[in-house]
């Protein structure tokens, strides 16, 4: 069996789900949940004994030490984290706990299972920690694409923070021998993506009838992967990825913000058109930029193509067509996420955002 951390989350979730549907290898599932952690992504699963869901930290050495122990996972994919550069602006303490502290300790608990095994049981096991392309930096408009080997220059507290984690899993496996693997990917959309992102926070208040807020001139650039695409990645890494070894992972679809917007308000006139027969563009409102944000992400995904043959299957244009309909398809699981805490948390954010 593995064990997944953050599997209740926006990737963890479709990462669990892909999983299940492609094999019957049991899934451990650690999640604290947190504001970003929804066991009704995993509603389907419900019943189903190749699932067992933990709810626990990966800070919690007393937790997940035994349950090492007890499951004998041969992989660990670390998805737990801190994950909003907003949350992270507003609130910082909570990235350091649990995207630096928290895999420190996840680190020693693997190790000292790791350390107990024997033979081939330990030749084959894996921890694949799952990381952002964020932790580069910035890119100017005319730079290359990130490859694996650009320097680290995170500069949200969210990205410095995934920066030392990334580090710390480096250290463990040059120091102590843990036989990891770490995937740096772009900017993921999907189902089950949590809306205080950009993608589906902007397809809800379009539906709303809300401003859809864009931060700055709106010409920042992304590189946008469908989230599934990402998963197959990180299965890929999994079976084939050299001990030690990094990848970046990315669609080749840069976008500046604007144009994703105009994307999705024109996809939404299509399948849903306003009452007033108004395009849904109408919505969009100019507002104070993001501290330090960063202007462009690009992903030079040739290594995971050129060493291991994943391919993304989504373009951005059918990527993104599916993740509007799944909105429009799943307004339970909207209305159980827009709950009085995330009303909090737009205040928080865009009310002192003129
Ligand atoms: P998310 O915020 O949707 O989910 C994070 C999950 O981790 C939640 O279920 C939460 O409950 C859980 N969690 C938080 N703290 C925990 C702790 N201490 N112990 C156990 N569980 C905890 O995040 P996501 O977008 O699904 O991202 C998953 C991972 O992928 C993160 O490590 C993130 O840095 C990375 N990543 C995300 C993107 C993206 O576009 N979303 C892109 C590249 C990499
Ligand atoms: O690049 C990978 C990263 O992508 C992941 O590591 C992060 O976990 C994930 O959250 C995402 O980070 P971003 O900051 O790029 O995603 P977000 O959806 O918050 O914002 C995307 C872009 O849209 C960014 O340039 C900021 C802008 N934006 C965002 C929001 C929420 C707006 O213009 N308006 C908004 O209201």
């Amino acid at each position: 069996m593995i064990l997944v951390t953050g599997g209740a989350g926006f990737i963890g979730s479709n990462f669990v789900l892909d999983w299940l549907a492609q094999c019957d290898e049991p899934v451990i599932n650690l999640d604290a949940l947190t504001y970003a952690g929804n066991l009704e992504n995993l509603a389907s699963l419900r019943g189903d004994s190749r699932h067992i869901f933990i709810q626990g930290s990966i800070g919690d050495f007393d937790l997940v030490s035994p349950l090492l122990v007890e499951h004998k996972p041969r992989a660990v994919i670390n998805f737990a984290a801190e994950s909003h550069v907003d949350r992270s602006i507003h609130g910082p303490e909570d990235f350091i706990q649990t995207n630096i502290v928290g895999t420190f300790h996840l680190l020693e608990a693997v190790r000292a299972y790791w350390g107990s095994l024997e033979g081939e049981g330990k030749a084959n096991f894996r921890l694949l920690h799952v990381s952002t392309d964020e932790v580069y930096g910035s890119l100017g408009k005319d730079d290359p694409a990130f490859a694996e080997t650009n320097r680290y220059e995170p500069n949200s507290p969210y990205s410095a923070s995934k920066a030392a984690s990334d580090h710390l899993v480096r250290a463990y496996h040059h120091t102590y021998g843990l036989p990891v693997l770490t995937t740096n990917c772009s900017n993921n959309y999907g189902p089950y993506h949590f809306p205080e992102k950009l993608i589906p926070l902007v397809i809800l208040n379009a539906l709303a009838g809300k401003p859809l807020p864009i931060y700055g001139d709106g010409q920042q650039i992304r590189d946008w992967l469908y989230v599934k695409d990402h998963c197959s990645a990180i299965r890929r890494v999994l079976e084939a990825g050299r001990l030690g070894e990094t990848y970046n992972v990315g669609g080749w679809n840069e976008k500046p913000n604007l144009d994703v917007v105009h994307t999705l308000c024109a996809i939404l006139d299509d399948l849903r058109p306003r009452a007033d027969g108004k395009p849904y563009r109408d919505q969009i409102t100019y507002v104070t930029d993001r501290p330090g944000h960063d202007r462009r992400y690009a992903i030079d995904a040739g290594k995971i193509e050129g060493e291991l043959g994943w391919k993304p299957a989504e373009t951005f244009e059918t990527g993104i067509r599916k993740t509007v309909r799944w909105y429009l398809d799943n307004q339970d699981w909207v209305g159980n996420v827009t709950s009085g805490a995330y009303r909090q948390w737009l205040d928080t954010n865009y009310g002192a955002r003129p």
